[in-house]
């Protein structure tokens, strides 16, 4: 990219991602103009106005687990002379390899599912070797070099990544399915549910629907801070893809760059958790969220968290 282009990216996006499109990007001259990737006719438009070079989506978006169709995508950026990069992070390439469908350069979070056990940080880029030894040069410059323990800890991961994304997808269908039916939460998100409106371009582009899902609770951020309370076996942080389940609340963490009107344009309600599906016991984890279901409905039944 060059001062004075543009990037087309998704309006649902990890938020330092955005961050760095906006603040870094855009302080070197660099503009974003972003996109609802599933009005694959707004794409359309903004490719044509902003004559953009690359447009910039996630395979399913973080938090909000929109499933966007790389295919489609793809077709677009071609017909605009554009590349199509995918974060392919949440999907990780055991559900879905975006290159496949067309991308020209993939990235993986490695500290997610590639790794599995958060226990390191790193990073991959995907593309044909071309693009790859273009892009080694500026790596290097930047200092985006991996660690050998680093990365050692990825490949060490990578052998059960198969069977940890099946036990994710299983445990995390059969969740949204039981959170659906639960009278104080708003709604959920899960390409895996047949309602959803991800659902059957997930069920082409994806191998199996994976361990994200996402649900807003009624009671708004009060509800959403007592369910995390009550939750002993979920953890209450950061970052997703791991062994163990991992519940976040975006608004304050992921996404803490983003201001109401920033949460409101990505569709983040206040009362709205992100959930990373862990390996442990289904029945537990049942358990568990009806722990922190039970805490927000008492917070509602108080009275509180009207918004
Ligand atoms: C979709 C997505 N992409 C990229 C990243 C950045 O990953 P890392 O922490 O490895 O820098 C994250 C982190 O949460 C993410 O969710």
């Amino acid at each position: 990219m060059h001062a004075g282009q543009t990037i087309v990216a998704t309006q649902a996006l990890y938020g330092t991602t955005r961050d760095l499109l906006v603040r870094i990007l855009g302080g070197l001259g660099v503009a974003t103009e972003f996109v609802d990737p599933t009005d694959l006719v707004a794409v359309e438009a903004a490719m044509a106005k902003t004559g953009a070079p690359v447009l910039y989506v996630e395979t399913v978006s973080n938090p909000t687990i929109v499933v966007s169709d790389i295919a489609a995508l793809a077709a677009i950026a071609h017909s605009h002379g554009a590349l199509l990069l995918v974060d392919n992070t949440f999907a990780s390439p055991f559900a879905c390899r975006p290159i496949e469908w067309g991308a020209d350069l993939v990235m993986h979070s490695a500290t997610k599912y590639l790794s599995g056990h958060a226990d390191v940080l790193a990073g991959v880029v995907v593309g044909s070797s071309e693009r790859i030894d273009a892009l080694r040069p500026i790596l290097v410059d930047v200092g985006a070099a991996l660690a050998p323990l680093a990365a050692f800890l990825v490949l060490r991961g990578l052998p059960t990544l198969s069977l940890r994304m099946q036990r994710h997808s299983e445990t995390a269908l059969d969740l949204a399915a039981w959170l659906e039916g639960q009278d104080n939460v708003e709604r959920v998100f899960y390409p895996g549910l047949p309602f959803d409106p991800g659902h059957e371009i997930a069920k082409r582009q994806l191998d199996v629907f994976g361990g994200m899902l996402a649900f807003e609770l009624k009671g708004g951020r009060e509800a959403g801070r007592a369910f995390l309370d009550a939750m002993q076996i979920a953890e209450r942080t950061a970052s997703l893809g791991a062994v163990r389940t991992i519940t976040t609340h975006p608004p304050s963490t992921t996404h803490r760059q983003l201001d109401a009107a920033a949460l409101a344009a990505s569709g983040i309600a206040a009362g709205l958790l992100r959930c990373s599906v862990g390996l442990e016991d289904v029945e537990d984890l049942r358990e568990d969220f009806e722990r922190g279901l039970d805490a927000a409905r008492a917070t509602l039944a108080k009275g509180g968290g009207a918004k």
